[in-house]
């Protein structure tokens, strides 16, 4: 465990992670009103706050938003590979801000840090995949008494929560801020979608056009990167498992084809499913000598990376975030990143004009968790309702974007079941 009160990688990076925090915080105009109105009503005062969450430009934004409510925070990574060491060194130096977390840690380090950010013995939790809510069910319970709530960032955290609060394992309350339609609606379609080939594209430099570019899965994030290869001129082939979505997919104009099948044709494979395996021992089996594949779901287990090291005789890191698998059979297999979240790994992870919008849900999802932590049980609750129309308010309103109300005419029309043909 850490004793220092920080662990990064150089505190020399700060300089360049100030300006890389400065440039994000010009598309995130709602955090910014939001750090004036922190700043005034104090709603955070007191209280000290865990993150683990990306540490990310847009996250030190976040951060000081959190800072400027009254919140004693601490940040430790939610991925390995995710870390920009120049903005954990800004948060560091400029800020004053403890964070434990630089860009490559092993496993090892990884959760020593997170324990780190526990000793910080929290009030609210802030997790983006459950880490930190886990180690402290699992290995630190006497902390448990101080937490009054916590938040989560994405969609396999949020699964992980539900399972937790089904068990009756939970021990205070969640919001899943993933749920929030101004957070997947944008962050998961649009932020994944573009920095998931954005991701592809530096580590590799292939050209996409013309392409057959297998997306598993037909979620959020998954459509959101089908939409942005296309637009790339990739010739897209979707996978999945829930007939609704596969149907979906068939509209929007795609193909669709069992893994086992689109294995043979691909030749860029990005999953993004939060499930295991998506990309196991037989795809591999049949792949095309120089497939490449990559993941944008949240851990790295939807390519089973353990089969793919069993099959290769020589393992070559080709390019920055690209190792080369040569196989038996003299095919050559190609994964992005180690596995982990590509746009994250391999590139800068979400645009912060989305970012904005998911951290405003963080900010005012943590502010309601410590006004109502007392009404709440030990469950995963939505963010409310005017949590998420307020923040899409704000949104138009800092695009400069005006929309139309509903006159009094309307608003009794649309709640009246009396008028007909
Ligand atoms: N890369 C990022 O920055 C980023 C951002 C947000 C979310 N995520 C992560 O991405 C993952 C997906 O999130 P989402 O919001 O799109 O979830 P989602 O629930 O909207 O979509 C997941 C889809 O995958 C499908 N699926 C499950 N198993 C499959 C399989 N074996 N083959 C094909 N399809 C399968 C499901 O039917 C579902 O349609 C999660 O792990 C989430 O935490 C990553």
């Amino acid at each position: 465990m850490s004793t220092k009160n920080y662990d990064i990688k150089d505190i020399k990076l700060a300089e360049r992670g100030r300006f890389r925090m400065e440039w994000a915080a010009k598309e995130m105009p709602v955090l910014r009103l939001l750090e004036e109105r922190f700043a005034a009503d104090r709603p955070l005062d007191g209280m000290r706050l865990a993150a683990c969450l990306h540490i990310t430009a847009e996250t030190a934004n976040l951060a000081r938003v959190l800072q400027a409510g009254g919140a004693d925070v601490v940040l430790t990574a939610s991925n390995p590979l995710s870390t920009q060491d120049d903005v954990a060194a800004t948060l560091v130096s400029h800020f004053e801000i403890p964070v434990f977390a630089i860009k490559g840690e092993d496993n090892e380090t990884y959760y020593q840090h997170l324990h780190a950010a526990l000793d910080h013995r929290p009030h609210m939790t802030m997790d983006d995949g459950m880490d930190l809510v886990a180690a402290l069910h699992k290995d630190r319970r006497s902390l448990l008494e101080n937490v009054v709530g916590g938040t989560e960032e994405t969609t396999t955290g949020v699964i992980r929560l539900k399972a937790m609060a089904a068990q009756g394992a939970l021990e205070f309350p969640v919001i899943a801020v993933n749920d929030a339609l101004t957070k997947h609606f944008f962050d998961n379609r649009y932020g994944t979608g573009q920095s998931t080939m954005d991701g592809i594209i530096r580590a590799t430099n292939v050209l996409i056009a013309g392409k057959n570019v297998v997306v598993a899965g037909y979620g959020w994030c998954s459509r959101g990167i089908a939409m942005r290869a296309s637009g790339l001129g990739g010739n897209i082939i979707v996978t999945e498992v829930d007939p609704l979505k596969a149907l979906e997919a068939v509209m929007d104009g795609y193909r669709v084809l069992p893994m086992a099948e689109a294995a043979r044709v691909g030749d860029i494979f990005v999953s993004a499913t939060g499930d295991i395996h998506v990309l196991d021992l037989h795809h591999f089996e049949a792949m095309k000598d120089g497939a490449i594949m990559a993941n944008s779901g949240h851990f790295n287990v939807e390519v089973n990376i353990p089969a793919l090291e069993a099959m290769a005789v020589k393992i070559t890191r080709v390019r920055d975030f690209l190792d080369e698998y040569q196989l038996a059979d003299g095919r050559r297999l190609y994964l992005i990143g180690e596995g982990r979240l590509v746009n994250l790994a391999a590139a800068e992870g979400h645009p912060s004009a989305v970012m904005d919008m998911s951290f405003a849900n963080q900010a005012l999802a943590a502010a309601y968790m410590r006004q109502h932590a007392d009404e709440l049980e030990n469950n995963v609750y939505p963010v409310p309702d005017a949590i998420d129309k307020e923040v899409a308010l704000l949104k138009l309103t800092a695009m400069g974007i005006q929309i139309d109300t509903l006159t009094a005419e309307q608003d009794n029309y649309l709640n009246s079941w009396t008028e007909g043909t």
